[in-house]
């Protein structure tokens, strides 16, 4: 494939970020079409005549000019997209998670490989070049043997409750990008979660059935550790901070702050504050991310987060939930046991 003619469906706050990345960066590919249930069809030929705008999704996957679908729009969404997708053989880049339903994520993995259609999860933070960098060390042996990965990863303030209604709540929705990036950075699979989570923030948090803070513990196959911190109000911004100690010493990636200048004053050395929220602080990642799903597609190479990680990544949100829940420990493969049943939605 030459060129790749994209749809992308869903133009809110992360589909934005993707069709400007796409339609400012790449010559290997061009958006064909756009679908979005709330855009003013007129003001939007307006500004792109050239790309085809529908409010029906399955109209935009549907069209011949169209290789692979970018799937943008809320979460409950995602899996009919990807199920219509495949079946019209055309490729797929989905925003994190799937599907809330362990069996149904399983299935559109199991689905896109049988109909050798590509899928790639947005995981986006993989990309990051200051994670990547950790990541490269850690695989060069730089700090030994790791045994401790601690993440931090807090919003700089709740979104809507209906966002959170319909996102599968904060294990699913936002810790689901830690755990990704536990299971990258130490490149094992988690065996074990223990997760607590509680109401601190606004408690119509609470009423809408999630937690805004939470700590998890994950257990990974040799015994070792990964230890995330989950907030969803930092007053200070966005704060995504990680920390890899091993046999042969320590890696930390600090926030990226608005600039790096230092002020010394009487009162004490002063930094300026972290970037925003995840369209600052990610903005090379979003782009890495696109780079790499297009040259997957364009030279036929596969996916750097596919199907599987979508669904490991799925399950141990899964398993968290039902830790908090539960108040014990849960073994993933316990979990994975409900994948066989269709009841499992988180
Ligand atoms: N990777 C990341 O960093 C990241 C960041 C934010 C959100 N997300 C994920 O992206 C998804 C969207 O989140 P958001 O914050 O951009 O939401 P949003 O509410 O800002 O935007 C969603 C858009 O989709 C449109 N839409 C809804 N149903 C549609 C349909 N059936 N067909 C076409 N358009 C439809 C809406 O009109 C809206 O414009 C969620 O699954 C979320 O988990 C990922």
């Amino acid at each position: 494939m030459k060129q790749v003619n994209i749809a992308l469906l869903g133009m809110g706050r992360i589909g934005k970020i993707h069709f400007n990345n796409i339609t400012q960066h790449f010559s290997t590919a061009r958006i064909t079409a756009v679908s979005d249930l709330q855009y003013d069809i007129a003001l939007f030929q307006q500004q792109h005549n050239d790309i085809f705008f529908s409010n029906d999704a399955q109209e935009v996957i549907g069209r011949s000019d169209v290789d692979a679908v970018l799937i943008c729009t809320p979460t409950g969404s995602h899996a009919d997209l990807i199920e219509s997708a495949i079946k019209d053989g055309k490729h797929v880049f989905c925003e994190k998670p799937m599907d809330l339903s362990l069996s149904r994520t399983a299935s559109l993995s199991q689905m896109a490989e049988d109909a050798g259609v590509k899928l790639m999860l947005g995981f986006n933070r993989r990309f990051d070049p200051d994670f990547l960098a950790a990541r490269k060390a850690v695989r060069e042996g730089k700090i030994g043997e790791v045994q401790i990965v601690k993440i931090t990863s807090r919003d700089p303030g709740l979104p809507s409750v209906d966002y959170i209604k319909s996102s599968g709540g904060l294990f699913m929705d936002m810790a689901i990008h830690d755990f990704d990036m536990a299971r990258y950075i130490m490149d094992k699979e988690v065996v074990e979660v223990f997760a607590k989570g509680l109401v601190l923030i606004d408690k119509e948090v609470g009423e809408a059935g999630d937690v805004d803070t939470a700590l998890t513990t994950l257990i990974f196959a040799d015994g070792t550790y990964a230890v995330i911190d989950n907030s969803r109000k930092a007053i200070y911004g966005y704060d995504q901070r990680l920390e890899i100690f091993g046999t042969g010493g320590m890696i930390q990636v600090e926030n990226n702050l608005h600039n790096r200048n230092v002020l010394y004053d009487s009162n004490g050395i002063h930094y300026s504050l972290p970037l925003d929220f995840f369209m600052d602080r990610y903005t090379k990642s979003y782009l890495k991310e696109m780079e790499l799903f297009i040259d997957a597609l364009t030279n036929d190479k596969p996916m750097p987060a596919g199907g599987k990680d979508g669904l490991e990544a799925t399950l141990i949100a899964f398993a968290a939930k039902l830790s908090m829940k539960t108040g014990r420990a849960v073994k993933l493969s316990e979990v994975a046991e409900a994948v066989k049943n269709e009841s499992a939605t988180a």
